[in-house]
């Protein structure tokens, strides 16, 4: 897949209306609807001052949640409009609908310079359908289509995707990053390129364990998935998590890693706990020697002195999932080790969205990283391999 894709810098946008796609999906309070991280929000930001500055009339557009049947108001984009128009420090127009009569009539009054924000794109059933009719709609509105939406570009949706049938499509800043950051390291990057992968199933990182297999020259195996592993060559894991229907496939990654000459790292000791409980009791043991009763919730110490040291000389990492339940102190200083390495080390770090992303920021090393992904499901496609529909696309360089 290509990666040097156009940007906002590359086209004219001087009063032109434009389409924009960004990733509102924002987590929200259950009981409140209040909006409980602007991460995203604030992502999209240089992107949209960047088109107010240059005299365009941004259309903004997101989905929020999964509505199964139509409009949800517990799932309207209007707490965004609001927070979006704290941290612009001007009005942020907002439409009622996506293609209906308030958005057509809002998006044609609409002055360079100025932002409206359309409801929830998936309010419309067309939406995920990646409808023509709807692609067609929304780009009737604008002159010019932008995506800045990274979380979705694995998504192919009419406002993701099928829009830039109708319209000329560029990336903005964040999708430019994005692309620059895990496109560089999958395409081109600096070695030895070491690839940390945990979390906890194995069969939800097939696809990226297959990719990697073909471009890292280490690839080291935490969290849940280990036992999945360690249980293929013999070990015993206990009532830790397995996956009894990939341990064939787990044994042939470990041969094909062999044969391939690729690093395939595995603990060698484990944190096993009585319970799956923040409070359980813990002991250190070998892997593959976990008792019975007991599970597997973090790396040990020696896996982590091997780990770290894998880093500490690498050129480029990724990282994709925990080592352990990060989520209970206890075991959560496996993640930490793993963490506070790749904040020394000089090598190019990449950290893909979701759990890893949260584990960083939660133990404080957010800003010592190369790259947060702001992508959970994307980036773990993009690690994939996979030709992702919205950054197919957008126009080439
Ligand atoms: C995300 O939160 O990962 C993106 O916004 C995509 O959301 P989706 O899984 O509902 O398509």
């Amino acid at each position: 897949m290509n990666y040097n894709k156009k940007t906002v810098r590359d086209v004219d946008v001087s009063g032109k209306k434009v389409l924009l796609r960004c990733d509102f999906n924002v987590p929200q309070d259950k009981e409140t609807g209040a909006i409980t991280s602007d991460k995203r929000i604030v992502a999209a930001l240089p992107t949209i001052q960047y088109l107010l500055e240059h005299d365009a009339a941004v259309i903004a557009c997101s989905h929020l949640g999964k509505p199964k049947n139509g409009p949800d108001p517990k799932l309207s984009l209007a707490p965004v409009a609001q927070r979006l128009s704290e941290l612009l420090g001007k009005p942020v127009l907002f439409a009622h609908d996506v293609v209906g009569e308030d958005a057509q009539a809002k998006a044609a009054a609409l002055q360079p310079g100025q932002i409206l924000l359309l409801e929830n794109t998936r309010f419309e059933k067309g939406e995920t359908k990646n409808d023509p009719e709807l692609a067609k709609a929304m780009a009737s509105m604008a002159d010019l289509y932008v995506s800045d939406a990274f979380g979705a570009v694995h998504r192919a949706h009419a406002s993701t995707a099928g829009v830039a049938a109708y319209l000329p499509a560029v990336s903005g800043f964040l999708i430019q990053k994005e692309l620059e950051f895990l496109g560089g390291a999958i395409a081109n990057p600096k070695r030895p390129l070491v690839a940390i992968l945990g979390g906890s199933k194995v069969s939800s990182k097939i696809g990226v364990i297959n990719n990697l297999l073909e471009i890292a020259d280490t690839i080291i195996i935490g969290g849940g998935m280990a036992y999945t592993f360690s249980a293929a060559i013999g070990g015993k894991v206990g009532n830790s998590l397995l996956e009894a229907d990939w341990m064939d496939y787990s044994k042939d990654m470990i041969e094909k890693a062999k044969a391939k000459g690729v690093k395939l790292l595995l603990p060698v000791d484990t944190v096993c706990a009585d319970a799956f409980a923040a409070t359980a009791r813990s002991q250190v043991v070998k892997a593959g020697e976990i008792p019975d009763g007991w599970e597997g919730l973090d790396i040990g110490p020696e896996t982590v002195k091997l780990y770290c040291d894998a880093v500490a000389d690498a050129g480029t990492v990724i990282w994709n999932g925990p080592m352990g339940v990060f989520e209970f102190p206890a075991f959560a200083k496996g993640t930490e080790a793993v963490a506070e390495a790749l904040s020394k080390t000089s090598a190019i770090t990449i950290i893909g969205g979701g759990d890893s992303a949260a584990a960083v920021e939660q133990l404080g090393y957010a800003d010592k990283m190369t790259h947060i992904s702001t992508g959970g499901g994307a980036s773990l496609e993009f690690l994939e391999g996979k030709e992702l529909p919205g950054v197919a696309c957008l126009l080439d360089k």
